[in-house]
């Protein structure tokens, strides 16, 4: 990598204090017991406190530091081209309602951050999605159309404050951005002041849904009235969200920009590959974010390719080369494009979830917090039916994607495991190399680090089982099943697994 940092370190969280949270204590009592600390568990702890319930969130590792921690923050209606499909797929009457519920969680983020006097450097700026392609201007058209109908705040522009041309774009007035710890620290906060608990350290394992609810966890249990499974996706296999949404990892750069060059907005473009603009401050310098170069997780052996063609393309484009941070992560999106929020499976009286973002989950993780404070409370809420985890969505071109990344993923499972491994022996491993091997029946991921030092695990993911591949620019092993993601000693960086790959000493043959 040339003039990128050497780790990966997400600009959010290398600009905050850690947090320290004390760990569950062995037993718990609470009216609801929120799983996960990111933007959907925060927002739902705190919404549901304002209603009188008592609250613990239960987070495995530190609040804000999942995916949250690692996102573009832009808050935004604007979510790609996505207005006109709606009414197409599900109707005119619950496109608005998405619409909505979309503006009322940026106003609520605004909202809140004003009258608490929330230091997150938030700033209203439009947002535009734009097309260097002359003939996608009729898609945009269309979209401005549909848009319009919902009553959204949009116009077709030709003029874009950016240092290339493109040929139209949609543009939402009055979006913001913000810095997504500094506003959820505070809600933490707040949360805390108000009587309620945060703990971090505590990994959720099985929820038995009775009267109350009984959390595990790998400090005790909770028990809890409700229970609200917030932990990006659901490490519950009941729901089957793992089968009905797909994850895909995008990579992101921050630069140094000079204020006089720094584009005025915020932009997504919908090329393939993607590419997402904003700035943000940092202190009294300006830094220019940049995303993309995405694709299905555990599916790409070129990813420290993908950070230098961003960093390529972030130069070529703004004139930039201060590059000061690198990041990646990862967001699920459902086969109908719709995220799941309500109650967990049909027959759930006690237990919700929120899940399947897709890449917007500043608002709809706001969203689910309103949303999931009404249903909890029994409140109706007109939003219910739109996020319904149990609605039967229509058949998409997604969908049609989904049913080919189910038959790849049954390929996998079987032929996985089948299948060589990539070296013949741990011996070709050289320092700061991985390969998965095989060893007799089974197959090891095996890792070789800078001082030469062999950490080897079983490449049997714990989900499911498939086999997990290398990912070079996170030192990760990841499924390309599910989404689930594993270090290099085996440890669960990000679910549906919640257990870790099971260490293997390939010197005396033990696993
Ligand atoms: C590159 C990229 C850029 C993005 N940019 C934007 C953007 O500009 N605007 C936007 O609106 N959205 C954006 N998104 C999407 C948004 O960041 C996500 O949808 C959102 O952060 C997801 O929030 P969450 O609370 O569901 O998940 P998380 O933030 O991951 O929180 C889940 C938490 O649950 C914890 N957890 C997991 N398992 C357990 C367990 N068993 N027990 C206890 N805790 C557990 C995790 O440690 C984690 O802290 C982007 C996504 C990506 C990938
Ligand atoms: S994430 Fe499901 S098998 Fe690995």
């Amino acid at each position: 990598m040339t003039d990128l940092p050497g780790a990966p370190v997400s600009y959010w969280i290398a600009s905050t204090p850690t947090t320290r949270y004390d760990a569950a204590p062995a037993e718990l009592d609470v009216d609801v017991a929120v799983l996960g600390g990111g933007i959907a568990g925060l927002s739902t702890a705190a919404a549901l406190q304002t209603r009188g319930r008592s609250v613990a969130v239960v987070e495995a590792g530190r609040i804000v530091e999942g995916v949250t921690g690692h996102t573009t923050a832009k808050v935004a209606a604007s979510h790609g081209l996505l207005y006109a499909y709606l009414i197409d797929a599900f109707g005119e009457e619950r496109a608005r309602l998405y619409a909505d519920s979309q503006q009322a969680a940026l106003d609520h983020i605004v909202r809140t951050t004003a009258d608490e006097g929330v230091d997150c450097d938030l700033v209203r700026t439009p947002s535009y999605v734009y097309s260097e392609d002359p003939a996608e201007v009729e898609t945009l058209e269309r979209e401005v159309e549909a848009a319009t109908r919902l009553g959204l705040p949009v116009s077709l522009v030709k003029d874009v404050p950016l240092p290339y041309d493109v040929a139209g774009a949609i543009r939402y007035d009055d979006q913001a951005r913000f810095h997504p710890r500094r506003y959820l620290l505070h809600l933490a906060e707040r949360i805390v002041a108000n009587g309620g608990l945060v703990v971090e350290s505590t990994r959720a394992l099985d929820v038995d849904e009775g009267d109350p609810c009984v959390v595990t966890t790998d400090r005790g249990v909770v028990r809890a009235r409700d229970v609200v499974v917030a932990t990006h996706i659901p490490f519950l296999d009941r729901g089957m969200f793992f089968a009905r949404q797909f994850p895909k990892r995008d990579y992101v750069v921050a630069a140094r920009i000079d204020p006089t060059h720094a584009p005025d907005g915020m932009f997504l473009s919908t090329e393939t590959p993607t590419h997402s603009v904003r700035v943000t401050e940092d202190g009294d310098a300006l830094l220019l974010i940049v995303g993309g170069e995405g694709h299905t997780t555990g599916r790409a052996d070129d990813t420290e390719d993908r950070y230098r063609r961003l960093e390529a393309w972030t130069t070529e484009r703004f004139g930039v080369t201060d590059f000061t941070h690198r990041w990646s992560t990862q967001d699920y999106t459902s086969t109908d494009r719709v995220p799941f929020v309500g109650r967990f499976h049909p027959g759930a009286k006690r237990l919700w979830v929120a899940t399947a973002f897709g890449a917007w989950g500043m608002t709809n993780g706001t969203m689910s917090g309103l949303l999931l404070a009404d249903l909890v409370t029994g409140v109706e809420n007109p939003w219910a039916g739109v996020y319904d985890p149990g609605r039967i969505g229509p058949v998409t071109t997604k969908a049609k994607e989904f049913v080919k990344e189910n038959v790849a993923v049954a390929k996998e499972l079987v032929t996985g495991y089948l299948s060589p491994g990539d070296v013949a022996s741990v011996d070709d491993l050289a320092p700061g190399e991985a390969a998965v091997v095989r060893t007799g029946l089974s197959k090891t991921a095996a890792y070789r680090d800078d001082d030469g030092v062999l950490h080897a695990v079983s490449a049997r993911c714990t989900h499911l089982g498939c086999v997990v591949g290398w990912n070079a620019a996170e030192r990760s092993w990841d499924c390309p099943c599910h989404g689930s993601r594993f270090g290099v000693d085996g440890a669960v960086l990000q679910g549906p697994a919640v257990e870790p790959l099971a260490r293997k000493d390939l010197q005396s043959g033990k696993t």
